[in-house]
């Protein structure tokens, strides 16, 4: 087979990865990828992820068996559609399903609909009425775009002065354009979060092993909220038991409301959770992998990936199997200033060093003309490594992390510390 992914991040890189040690797999070609996969033999091509015209053309030009989609914009846009319009298998949600990523407010709403465990909430398109709810609620409180931004459209207020900062910079300065004309309040729930990603076929659901995304920029949990500054799977302090009751309460119910809604789904379904006292709330729904978790949770994939997606394509039962022993762990390298205004051009000096065993997943990297790597992106590359134990794989881990070390870029040094 030859496959297609669509994306440029450390998530495509770790799913391509995985489909090129697939068997029955020739090439795997990534659009438009990074040119650090293109050292680890992905073959990269210079189509935007949003350019469905060119993207079918290629996909029929090199034979392609099916094309897996990573990010949510071309996903929202309906490339999925059009890849199906084309006769073209294609791995993600339709535009119409997308849109449980797509719209916090449609997610709320169906959320209520089908009695899924999520925090309360109200939607608003008025900043008056927005702010009168929000003095009445008080503190913490949480203010979320309803669009798409990044990672970044979500304050969780402490103050008051912070919450209506927030709800003024969404809804009168439209800090997000679109995205935040429209803004969620919701109330703040406590307990711990975890990410539970599941393929999905219908009201088909086989869950992933879940891990845990580190969302702040800085030590501490502190900072804004990124992307994702590193992960790890599984997760000990879940319980298996809160495990199930995610997948019983949350995954399949969305899955069979999303069937019954006419928006039926097939391709990864991520619920962003949070454990509280009266059970697993879901804080988001992503219509896609996550980015890092996915860089941390293909690595534990134990069955065949590319035979799994083509199963699920052809309706049919796919073999989904993790490895249970050991866990993963994954640390971003971020440019100086990420999440907010950083610079690009950085050389990444020590990436020759780092030992074959651990896992190299380019997100924002390019090469220069003498050939050196340099940055291009927020979030430049991960690191990844397995362990027997959180202790071992951080200590391997962090050692190579500071092979990377520079000014020009920081990292984490607690990620999975509070797991040791
Ligand atoms: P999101 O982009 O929706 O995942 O939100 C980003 C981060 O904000 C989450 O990872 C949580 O840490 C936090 N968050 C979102 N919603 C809530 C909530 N209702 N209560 C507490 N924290 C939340
Ligand atoms: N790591 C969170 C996300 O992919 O949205």
């Amino acid at each position: 087979m030859n496959l297609l992914v669509i994306g440029s991040g450390g998530r495509e890189h770790a799913i391509c990865q995985k489909l090129l040690h697939s068997r029955g797999v020739t090439n795997v070609f990534c659009a438009p990828g990074n040119d650090g996969m293109a050292q680890s033999g992905i073959n990269c091509i210079a189509i935007p992820e949003t350019d469905a015209k060119a993207l079918i053309q290629f996909a029929q030009k090199e034979d392609i068996s099916y094309t897996i989609v990573g990010p949510e914009i071309p996903l929202l846009e309906g490339i999925v559609d059009e890849f199906e319009n084309a006769g073209l298998l294609a791995f993600g949600p339709s535009k119409k399903a997308a849109l449980i990523e797509g719209s916090k407010d449609y997610a709320k709403q169906f959320m209520k609909k089908y009695q899924i465990p999520t925090a309360k909430s109200e939607t608003f398109t008025d900043y008056n009425k927005a702010k009168a709810y929000l003095d009445e609620k008080g503190v913490p409180i949480v203010i979320k775009a309803d669009g798409l931004a990044a990672g970044k459209g979500v304050a969780v207020a402490m103050t008051m002065p912070e919450a209506t900062l927030a709800l003024k910079e969404m809804m009168l300065q439209k800090r997000f354009g679109e995205a935040s004309e429209k803004v969620v309040i919701e109330e703040f729930l406590e307990g711990e979060e975890f990410s539970l990603m599941a393929f999905v076929n219908g009201d088909e659901v086989y869950p992933m092993a879940i891990a845990k995304d580190h969302k702040r920029a800085y030590d501490g949990d502190k900072g804004p909220n990124t992307g994702g500054m590193g992960a790890y799977s599984p997760v000990s302090s879940i319980s298996s038991a809160i495990e199930k009751e995610a997948i019983e309460t949350i995954l399949i119910p969305t899955a069979k409301g999303m069937k019954i809604e006419g928006r039926p789904f097939r391709g990864v379904l991520y619920a962003g959770l949070i454990a509280t006292e009266s059970g697993p709330k879901v804080i988001e729904f992503n219509a896609r992998f996550g980015d890092p978790e996915t860089q941390v949770v293909l690595p534990r994939l134990e069955s065949d990936f590319a035979a799994l997606i083509l199963a699920l394509l052809h309706n049919e039962k796919p073999d989904v199997r993790f490895q249970k022993e050991g866990l993963n762990l994954g640390v971003v390298l971020a440019a100086k200033g990420y999440p907010d205004a950083y610079e690009k051009g950085h050389i990444l000096t020590g990436l020759e060093q780092i030992s074959p065993e651990i896992g190299i997943y380019h997100a924002g990297t390019k090469r220069d003309e003498a050939s050196n790597f340099i940055s291009n992106g927020g979030r430049v590359l991960l690191l990844e490594t397995s362990g027997a134990t959180m202790k071992e794989a951080r200590l391997h881990l962090y050692e190579e992390m500071k092979k990377l070390d520079n000014p020009d870029f920081f990292y984490r040094i607690d990620i999975g510390l509070k797991a040791e």
